[in-house]
C-alpha cells in the first residue's frame, strides 16, 4: 500500500515546543512527515536556514518517520516533487483560522489533490509562537518550557553575542513567502497585539 506522506511547512525561527507537539502528532498519523523549512532570502530570520535545519534534525531524531528538509517557491510544487498527499498546519486559536483557511483553499486551487490537514497543539502551547519567544528573550524573560533546552541555549547565545539580534523580529510571512502584514485581517494582528503587551523594548531604538 502506498505510504501517506505529509509536509509540515513553516519558518521555524526558532522551533518551539508547539511545533514539536505538532510534529509528534503528525508522526502518529502519517507514514512519513517532512518538516520543510521555508527558504526565503528576502526574509530576515534570527537563525540561518542551516541553524534551523540542524536544530530540527536534532529535535526530531527520535521519530524515525520524520525528516527535515528546506524548500522555496510554491509549496504545491514542492509537495508534488515529494509525492506528498497532505500539508500539515497547526491551528492555535480562531485567529489562525482565517489566514490558514485562505492558504489551504488557495493551495487546493493550485493542486486539488493536495489536502491540508489541521491539527491542534496541547492547550499549553496554544498561545505560543516563535515570534513571542523572540520577544520574551529580548526582554530578558524566561522561555523555559516553551522551547526545547537546545533552542533556549541558542537563543541566549544569540542575544548575548548581539543584543540587537532580536530587534524588530520579522515573522510576517506565509507558507509561500508572501508578506502577511500587507493583509490587515489575519492572526498577525492578534499576535502583534500580544507581543506588544509583553513590552516594547524590541521595537525601540537603543533599548537597554
Ligand atoms: N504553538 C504552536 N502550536 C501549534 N502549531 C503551531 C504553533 N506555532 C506555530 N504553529 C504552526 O506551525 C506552522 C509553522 O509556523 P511558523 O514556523 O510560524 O511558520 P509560518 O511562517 O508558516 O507561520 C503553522 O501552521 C503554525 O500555525
Ligand atoms: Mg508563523
Amino acid at each position: 500500500m502506498k505510504k501517506n506522506v505529509a509536509i509540515y511547512p513553516g519558518s521555524f525561527d526558532p522551533p518551539t515546543n508547539g511545533h514539536l507537539d505538532l510534529i509528534e502528532r503528525g508522526s502518529h498519523v502519517f507514514d512519513e512527515l517532512i518538516v520543510a523549512i521555508l527558504r526565503n532570502p528576502g526574509k530576515e530570520a534570527l537563525f540561518t536556514l542551516g541553524e534551523r535545519r540542524k536544530m530540527l534534525k536534532t529535535l526530531t531524531a527520535k521519530w524515525s518517520n520524520v525528516r527535515v528538509d528546506t524548500f522555496d517557491g510554491l509549496l504545491v510544487e514542492y509537495a508534488r516533487k515529494q509525492k506528498a498527499d497532505a500539508v500539515l498546519r497547526g491551528i492555535r486559536a480562531i485567529s489562525d483560522y482565517e489566514y490558514e483557511l485562505q492558504m489551504a483553499l488557495m493551495n487546493r486551487k493550485l493542486d486539488p489533490k493536495l489536502e491540508t490537514v489541521f491539527m491542534m497543539p496541547a492547550e499549553t502551547y496554544s498561545y505560543l509562537s516563535s515570534r513571542l519567544v523572540k520577544e520574551i528573550v529580548t526582554l530578558g524573560g524566561s522561555v523555559r518550557g516553551l522551547v526545547p533546552t537546545l533552542v533556549e541555549q541558542q537563543l541566549r547565545e544569540r542575544v548575548q553575542a548581539n543584543p540587537h539580534a532580536l530587534d524588530r523580529p520579522e515573522d510576517t510571512e506565509g507558507m509561500n513567502g508572501e508578506p502577511r502584514t500587507k493583509h490587515g485581517n489575519h492572526r498577525r494582528d492578534g499576535v502583534q497585539e500580544a507581543s506588544r503587551a509583553l513590552g516594547t523594548a524590541s521595537h525601540r531604538k537603543g533599548k537597554s
